[in-house]
């Protein structure tokens, strides 16, 4: 299939070793009298169910003609249906939902993910599966937490007990598309669903303590996850606080930046460390009048916090030259008159929340959303002119102090400070 229609389909067909350990995750004792793919594609789902449950009912759908004629010849025992999975008439009494689902299709330019197919087939499986009924999918790992698929998360712990959730990393070939394995039993008995115990790699962990992240994140250890409840426990906000400035989208860098000579001096991502920004390697050639996206300039020239856009957990300076910055480095300036700048440049530079934001987010990107969910610690003015005097006068050189005095402020015990110090070294 040319890449340009299996990319509008969402055609990447499953690995049959990946379907056979899939299924293999499944309770022994099952034996569904009704199974369903709701985007077979050629089959292989629905020929393993096959093999596995002789006596079992398979169904499948798919809106590729092509694809079926193969899943026909394939699975000749399943009824094949020329449909679309997510609104062809199927009935609410299914045993087992499973496949792979198309991740993107369907999605047009600027379409949010919310709006992405893989959301829409799990409600679908959702409203089709029996109550104990399970869905066994491979869905996109991002799907688990990223902030856009809140909705269709949602859907899901209030219908369904989820037994397993497995990150698989990328695997189909030649496409970076990191992938998870999603189980679930629809479960109309709340407690059971709260209790159920949901199986990470990284142990069990209870569905209700799962919830409580907001999403469903799987890489997280029962120690680490009680450690993001306590800093969060002793954590403010930034959201409603500060102004975030978005660094300048030039369209073309190449024509737009200059090394030398002329131009603005404009600070790129890499030209922050931890409390320093170098003297920018690059400067703006054009009027900012005339990039394709920009804050106003006078947020630019306010005293801000600076910090790069793509790293795996805050790294963060103050700018107090009032520079541009460009969409590597985005900013944030500081409006509630009992904060500040070198303090919060202090907090994101800590332990504990560079450790929050590398164990809540698993793509190296700080987004607005991510900053304003961070927890900043709560501490009294004096602490926090402490903090601020600390890093205005040593930056860099106190790093370290200024690591145990943040975490002074969320009453961390030795163990703990190890623990947040050894997972910063890692990320
Ligand atoms: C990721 S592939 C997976 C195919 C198969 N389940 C497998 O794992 O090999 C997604 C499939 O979804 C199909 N598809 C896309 N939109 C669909 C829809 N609305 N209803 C049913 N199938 C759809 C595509 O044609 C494609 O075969």
């Amino acid at each position: 299939m040319p890449s340009a229609s299996r990319k509008l389909l969402g055609a990447y067909y499953t690995p049959a070793s990946l379907v056979e350990n899939a299924l293999g995750t499944l309770p022994e004792t099952l034996r569904p009298a009704r199974v369903l793919d709701l985007s077979c594609g050629e089959g292989v789902w629905l020929g393993a169910a096959g093999a596995r449950w002789p006596d079992a009912s398979l169904e499948g759908l798919d809106v590729d003609r092509g694809a079926l004629e193969e899943a026909a010849r394939l699975v000749p025992a399943a009824r094949l249906r020329l449909a679309d999975g997510l609104l062809a008439p199927i009935g609410s009494d299914v045993d087992l939902v499973l496949g792979n689902p198309p991740w993107g299709a369907g999605r047009v330019g600027n379409d949010r993910r919310g709006q992405e197919s893989a959301t829409g087939f799990v409600v679908r499986a959702l409203e089709l599966l029996r109550p104990g009924g399970r869905m066994c999918l491979l869905l996109p790992a991002a799907w688990l937490e990223v902030a856009a698929h809140r909705a269709g998360r949602e859907r899901l712990l209030e219908l369904a007990a989820i037994e397993r959730l497995e990150p698989l990393g990328n695997v189909f070939t030649g496409v970076h598309a990191p992938a998870a394995l999603l189980v679930a039993r629809r479960e109309p008995d709340a407690a059971a669903r709260s209790a159920q115990p949901v199986w990470t790699p990284m142990g069990p962990v209870a569905q209700a303590t799962l919830a409580g992240e907001g999403s469903l994140n799987p890489r997280l250890s029962a120690g680490d996850r009680a450690l993001l409840i306590k800093l969060d426990a002793r954590a403010e906000r930034l959201a409603g606080r500060v102004t975030f400035i978005l660094g300048v989208v030039t369209g073309r860098n190449r024509a737009a930046l200059v090394d030398a000579g002329g131009g603005e001096p404009i600070v790129s991502g890499t030209d922050v460390s931890a409390f320093r920004i170098r003297t920018p390697a690059r400067r703006l050639a054009l009027p900012l009048e005339r990039v394709q996206q920009a804050a106003r300039r006078e947020n630019y020239a306010r005293r801000k916090v600076v910090y790069r856009f793509i790293a795996r957990h805050p790294v963060a300076a103050v700018d107090e030259e009032g520079r541009l910055t460009l969409n590597s480095a985005n900013a944030l300036a500081v409006d509630d008159p009992a904060l500040d700048e070198h303090f919060v440049a202090a907090a994101l530079n800590s332990s504990p929340l560079r450790f929050a934001h590398a164990a809540r987010h698993a793509l190296p990107r700080l987004l607005r959303s991510h900053l304003e969910r961070l927890p900043l610690p709560a501490a009294s003015a004096s602490a926090r002119r402490r903090i601020a005097r600390l890093a205005e006068a040593r930056g860099a050189g106190a790093t370290e102090e200024l690591d145990e005095l943040v975490m002074d402020l969320f009453l961390l015990t030795p163990a703990e400070r190890a623990r947040l110090r050894s997972a910063c070294r890692a990320s």
